[in-house]
């Protein structure tokens, strides 16, 4: 099994970005983080990207529907703006899980809106580092059943 594991923008500032709301785990360490339960997991491989783009993101989704069989994704601010990634996401038809870091339900009005989650299997917020982990653990479970 091979997933793609999607940052969208501003995570790559993790660590210093909004401590108070995102922690200070770092990209990297979420990355290590997701490394090591891909091991645990067994017959699982991750490749990782991050972009400040949506057009770069867009494309890595493009590319996985021939390379993997599942994405994480955190979309960060595109969540809540982003038709071209939603359509991307249901476009290569792969299962796929949103995560966030913060819970976005409990912020902003403007971020109680995900036009990601609707073609997404489920989203997973509210948990820090381990949105992603108990995502990958989802998608892994999914594409294991499936
Ligand atoms: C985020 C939540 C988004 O609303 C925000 O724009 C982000 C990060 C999170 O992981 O909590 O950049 O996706």
């Amino acid at each position: 099994m091979n997933f793609l594991v999607l940052h969208g923008p501003n995570l790559n500032l993790l660590g210093k970005r909004e401590p108070q709301i995102y922690g200070s785990v770092t990209l990297a360490e979420i990355n290590q983080e997701l490394e090591n339960l891909a091991l645990e997991l067994g017959g699982c491989t991750l490749s990782f990207f991050q972009s400040n783009t949506e057009g770069e993101l867009i494309n890595a989704i493009q590319e996985a529907s021939t390379a993997c069989d599942g994405i994480l994704i955190n979309p960060a601010a595109y969540t809540h703006t982003s038709i071209a990634i939603r359509d991307a996401l249901s476009s290569v038809r792969l299962p796929c899980v949103e995560v966030h870091l913060s819970n976005v339900h409990r912020r902003e009005e403007f971020r109680h809106t995900s036009l990601t989650a609707p073609v997404a299997l489920g989203q997973i917020c509210g948990f820090g580092c381990d949105s992603y982990l108990l995502g990958l653990r989802a998608l892994f479970n999914h594409v294991k059943n499936a």
